[in-house]
């Protein structure tokens, strides 16, 4: 009764939303999510499903149980579909060869097995997952070498959404990119994935290419992404010793329409699961091909994301006359962006510990991340309380330092807040969002990111 079976190993922040938005657009395909995580696919048929995505639980109640499934029988899921999409994850390798750079492609190694064993039929799997540059050769190698007679053909077909605007991002791409063998059978798979974009994205913004150009396109957008905000922080920096105001300098220089206005915002640094694993993977896989200088100007990506992390907190123990000692300090935010609960790679990791080292009182609130930031601290030595409530946090404390750009801390009273805290009272703005001349007239002595900061004394 379907016209395509599909299925996609690894339920988690890109298999989900992508397979439900498949689901959504397309009825007339069987769009099957299976994962070993059994807990995350009971999640995925509830309410309560296992990621916090704006928008996410109404495409996915639209599409279940009609042609959207979620299952823990991978095996099944794999005789069954034609189209076989992977996101397992592939994080930087811990141990032996390439360990702190390489990816980890154990989980990807593992499907790429379980769907040569399980299969009776020719497939098309997808690396949906971000692979380093060539890792399909591996795939095929490992897929084509049966003796039952079926063909694997491999495509690469990179997913760019970012969490917090995951669906909106799927419904409406700047771009997908699929990418396959040049050969005839390589250009027959890759068009039958172009025919499922192609159910709601317009045809221009559907680019093919070879399976070598997508798979190093996708390292390459995020290291362009991440290496705009290091540019501007290290302009931060700059700006705070020579009374510039980075917000003024990043609009001036965004309106140049050749650089563009998105992603020039200061911050305190950049999270999430990918860019820095990311990065990581492009310097290793530059040294493999001994290209030194390029591995080095990556990697300089890293140091000076790492740089503004650590000179955030330095200039917070410093303004607050050298010593933290048993001051009690209020983080607004956990995750490592707005609308999401994830907190993988949040700068607030990084501060909540160094905070912690230098013996303050650490105070953690988020709309959406407690739990995880619970996980993530979990096992530090010190004082951490957890309080949902951003008034209830800030009350009796030092300083508010802002991690996560949540809306809901721009529209918060900070008349009252103040009135709760201890005086003098700071606040460190990791984000920009407050207005700051505001909170200098309540009385707050306030710390911009590259900014003069606004003081009483
Ligand atoms: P994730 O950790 O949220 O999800 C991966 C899932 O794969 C997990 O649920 C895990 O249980 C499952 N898994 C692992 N091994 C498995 C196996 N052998 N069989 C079945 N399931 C298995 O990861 P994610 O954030 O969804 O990222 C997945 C990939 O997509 C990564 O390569 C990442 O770089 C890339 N990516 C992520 C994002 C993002 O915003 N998170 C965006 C674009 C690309
Ligand atoms: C990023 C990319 O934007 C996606 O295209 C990509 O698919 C994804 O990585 C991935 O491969 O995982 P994501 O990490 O979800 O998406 O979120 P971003 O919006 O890119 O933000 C990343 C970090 O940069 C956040 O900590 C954010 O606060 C920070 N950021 C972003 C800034 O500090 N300044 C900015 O101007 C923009």
């Amino acid at each position: 009764m379907f016209e395509k079976h599909i299925a996609c190993i690894g339920a988690g922040y890109v298999g989900g939303p992508t397979m439900a938005v498949i689901a959504m657009k397309c009825p007339q395909y069987k769009v099957t999510v299976v994962d070993v995580n059994e807990a995350r696919i009971k999640a995925w048929q509830t309410e309560n499903l296992p990621i916090y995505e704006p928008g996410l639980l109404e495409v996915v109640k639209e599409a279940r149980g009609r042609n959207l499934f979620f299952s823990t029988d991978i095996d099944a899921a794999i005789r069954e579909s034609e189209i076989i999409f992977v996101s397992v994850n592939t994080p930087t390798k811990t141990f032996g060869e390439g360990s702190g750079k390489a990816a980890d492609l154990q989980y990807w190694e593992k499907v790429a097995r379980e769907i040569l064993h399980e299969s009776e039929s020719p497939k098309i799997v997808i690396e949906k997952s971000t692979l380093p540059v060539k890792t399909s050769q591996t795939m095929e190698n490992i897929l084509n070498a049966n003796d039952k007679n079926i063909h694997f053909d491999v495509i690469s077909n990179p997913e760019f959404l970012a969490e917090g605007t995951a669906v909106k991002d799927l419904l409406e791409p700047d771009r997908v990119l699929i990418g396959s063998r040049e050969t005839p059978g390589g250009l027959k798979a890759r068009q039958s994935i172009v025919d499922i974009y192609a159910n709601w994205v317009p045809a221009d913004r559907i680019v093919t290419s070879n399976v070598w150009s997508a798979e190093l396109s996708k390292l390459v957008a995020n290291a362009f992404l991440a290496q705009r905000i290091s540019s501007i922080n290290s302009i931060s920096a700059l700006c705070e010793r020579t009374e510039a105001s980075v917000q003024e300098v990043s609009h001036a220089v965004g309106m140049d329409t050749r650089i563009g206005s998105r992603f020039l915002n200061a911050s305190i640094g950049f999270g999430g699961s990918c860019f820095k694993k990311d990065i990581l993977n492009l310097v290793y896989i530059c040294e493999a091909y001994h290209l030194p200088e390029v591995a080095q100007y990556w990697e300089w990506v890293l140091k000076m994301n790492e740089y503004q992390e650590s000179r955030f907190v330095r200039n917070m123990v410093r303004s607050m006359f050298n010593t933290i000692v048993d001051k009690r300090i209020a983080l607004f935010g956990f995750a490592f962006k707005s609308n999401t609960g994830d907190t993988r790679e949040s700068p607030a990791i990084y501060v909540a510990k160094k905070l912690l080292e230098e013996k303050a009182d650490v105070v953690i609130t988020d709309p959406k991340a407690i739990e995880n930031a619970r996980i993530d601290l979990a096992g530090c030595e010190g004082n951490i309380n957890y309080i949902e409530d951003p008034y209830e946090a800030a009350r009796g404390v030092h300083a508010v330092a802002i991690m996560t750009e949540w809306d809901l801390y721009r529209n918060l009273s900070w008349d009252k807040i103040y009135a709760s805290m201890e005086k003098p009272a700071f606040v460190f703005d990791g984000r920009n969002i407050l207005d700051i001349e505001k909170l200098f007239n309540i009385g707050f002595n306030v710390f911009p990111l590259g900014h003069p900061p606004l003081k009483h004394f």
